[in-house]
C-alpha cells in the first residue's frame, strides 16, 4: 500500500511515522522548504517523545521519505491523506479550511489515477463533502473517493495513542473508500483495536465532540475544584470519588489552570460555531469556552490573594510554561496570562521549562527571565508557582525549597507537590480545589528575609 500524507507538522509526521511503522509505503509531503530541509537531515522540528527514533528508523527501512511538494509525490498513492492545520479563523472561531482546499486541489491537479482523499486534520462536518464535489469538479476523469480519519492523539503520547488507540474512526461514503481504509488499519484490527466505521459527518463530528466532551470534563472538575476551597471539600478526594464511577472514569478530572494546547481551545470554539451555524446552538459548548478563558484569567489574581494582594518587587519563580508536560508547544497555554499579570503588577519572573523556552520567549514579556534548571529559578525567589506538572517538579525536595527561597509561598496549579512536606519545611502552600491558606501579610524576617506569615 503506497500513501501520501500532506502536511509535516504535528498529525502529518507523527501519523506518517506510524504508518511506515505498520508497514506502509509513506511519502510525508512538508512544503515549508526549513522544515522540509530538517526533515531531509533527521532533525524533527517538534519535540515528541520517540518520534526522533520512529522517523529515523522508518527512513532506513526505506518505508518513509519526504518530499517538499505535491506534484510528483502522490501519483499512484492508493491513498492521500489531508494533515494539514485547520487554525481558528481570525475573529470568529471558525476553522480556517483555507490549507485543507488548497491542498485538495493540488492533489486533484497532481493526481495520474483514482486515490482516495482522507481528512486526517480536524475539519468542520460537512467538509468531506465539499471536497467530494470539488473533486468531481477538477478530476471528473478521475474517481476520487473521500472519506474522513480523525486523528486522537494527544501531544507528549501522540506515538503511544496512533499504535495503540481506543479506536479507529473511519468516515467514507464509498465502498472502495472503506476497503482501502480497512486494510491500512488491518495491522491494528489484527490487534483487537476497534475500527469504527461510519459516515463522512458521523466521523467528522466524532472528532469535535470528543475534543469539547473532554474539555467539558476539565472545565466542570475545575469549577467543582473552586467549590472545594469553599466548603473544605479536597478535589483529589472529591474526584477520585467521582471517578469510580465506571459511567464517568477517572481521566481527565485533574483540575488546573484551564486547558489549553492547539485542539481544545480551537475545537471547541469551532464546535460552538458550527452548531450555531447549524440552527442547534451547543450553549454548553459556548458555556466551556467562557468558562475556561475566564479560569485562565483569574489564575494570576489567586497568586495575588495568596500574597495580600500585591506582588510588586517580588521575585516569582515560574515552574513550567508549556501547555502540558512532555511537549514544547505553547499554544493557549495558562503560562501566558499568568505570566504577563505577574509583570504588570510589578513582580520580577524567572521561568523555567525543560523544553518550552524557545516557543514561550516571543509569547511572554520581554523582561522575563529564563532559568536553565528549577533550582536556579527558585533560588531566593519569594513566591514559586507551578504551572505545568512535568515529572521533575513533583520531585523537588521541600527543605531544599524552602532554604533555597526567599520568601515562602508555593503555588501549586496542578497538585503534584507534596503539600505536607512543604508545610512542615515552614512554607505557605497553595494547591487547587483545598481550602484557601490565609491571605499573608508581608513581615520583615528578624534575619532580613523576606518572609510571609499566614494570618491566623
Ligand atoms: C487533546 C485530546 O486529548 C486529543 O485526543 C486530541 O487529538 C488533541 O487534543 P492534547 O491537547 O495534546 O490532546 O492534550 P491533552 O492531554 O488532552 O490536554 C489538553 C489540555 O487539558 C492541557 O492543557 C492539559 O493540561 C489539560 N488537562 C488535561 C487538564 O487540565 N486536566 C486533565 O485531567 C487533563
Amino acid at each position: 500500500m503506497r500513501i501520501a500524507v500532506v502536511g509535516g507538522g504535528y498529525v502529518g509526521l507523527v501519523s506518517g511515522a506510524c504508518l511506515a511503522t505498520l508497514g506502509w509505503d509513506v511519502t510525508v509531503i512538508e512544503s515549508n522548504a526549513d522544515r522540509y530541509r530538517a526533515l531531509c537531515e533527521g532533525r524533527i522540528p517538534i519535540y515528541e517523545p520517540g518520534l526522533a527514533e520512529l522517523v529515523l528508523a522508518n527512513r532506513e527501512s526505506g518505508r518513509l521519505v519526504f518530499a517538499d511538494r505535491i506534484h510528483g509525490s502522490v501519483s499512484g498513492a492508493d491513498a492521500v491523506f489531508l494533515a494539514v492545520g485547520t487554525p481558528s479563523r481570525r475573529g470568529d472561531g471558525h476553522a480556517d479550511l483555507t490549507y485543507v482546499f488548497s491542498a485538495a486541489d493540488d492533489v486533484a491537479h497532481a493526481l495520474t489515477s483514482s486515490t482516495i482523499l482522507v481528512t486526517k486534520s480536524t475539519v468542520p462536518v460537512g467538509t468531506g463533502r465539499r471536497l467530494e464535489r470539488r473533486m468531481r469538479e477538477l478530476r471528473p476523469d478521475l474517481a476520487i473517493a473521500v472519506a474522513s480519519n480523525p486523528e486522537f492523539l494527544r501531544e507528549g503520547s501522540a506515538i503511544g495513542d496512533f499504535m495503540q488507540p481506543d479506536r479507529v474512526v473511519i468516515g467514507a461514503s464509498s465502498t472502495s473508500a472503506r476497503a482501502i481504509l480497512e486494510q491500512i488499519y488491518e495491522p491494528l484490527a489484527r490487534k483487537g483495536i476497534p475500527i469504527w466505521i461510519t459516515g463522512l459527518e458521523s466521523a467528522e463530528l466524532i472528532k469535535y465532540a470528543a475534543n469539547s466532551f473532554l474539555a467539558m470534563k476539565i472545565a466542570f472538575i475545575n469549577e467543582i475544584a473552586d467549590l472545594c476551597e469553599k466548603t473544605g471539600a479536597d478535589i483529589a478526594e472529591v474526584s477520585h470519588g467521582m471517578g469510580l464511577d465506571q459511567r464517568i472514569g477517572a481521566r481527565f478530572l485533574s483540575p488546573g489552570p484551564g486547558f489549553g494546547g492547539s485542539c481544545f481551545p480551537k475545537d471547541t470554539q469551532a464546535l460552538a460555531r458550527i452548531a450555531q451555524e447549524a440552527g442547534a446552538p451547543s450553549r454548553l459548548v459556548e458555556t466551556v469556552v467562557a468558562v475556561n478563558d475566564a479560569r485562565k484569567a483569574s489564575m494570576a489574581g489567586r497568586i495575588l490573594a495568596i500574597c495580600g494582594g500585591s506582588v510588586r518587587g517580588k521575585k516569582v519563580a515560574v515552574l513550567g510554561l508549556t501547555f502540558k508536560p512532555e511537549t514544547d508547544d505553547m499554544r493557549d497555554a495558562p503560562s501566558i496570562s499568568i505570566v504577563h499579570r505577574l509583570v504588570a503588577e510589578g513582580a520580577s519572573v524567572n521561568a523555567y521549562d525543560p523544553e518550552g523556552v524557545d516557543q514561550a520567549r516571543p509569547l511572554l514579556p520581554s523582561n522575563v527571565v529564563y532559568a536553565d534548571s528549577a533550582t536556579a529559578a527558585i533560588s531566593d525567589a519569594d513566591i514559586v508557582v507551578l504551572v505545568t506538572e512535568w515529572k521533575e517538579f513533583s520531585a523537588i525536595n521541600a527543605s531544599e525549597l524552602a532554604a533555597r527561597m526567599r520568601g515562602n509561598v508555593v503555588v501549586d496549579f496542578r497538585n503534584v507537590l507534596d503539600g505536607g512536606a512543604l508545610k512542615a519545611a515552614g512554607l505557605i502552600y497553595y494547591a487547587i480545589g483545598r481550602t484557601m491558606p490565609p491571605a499573608a501579610s508581608e513581615v520583615w524576617h528578624p534575619f532580613g528575609r523576606h518572609r510571609l506569615v499566614a494570618l491566623a
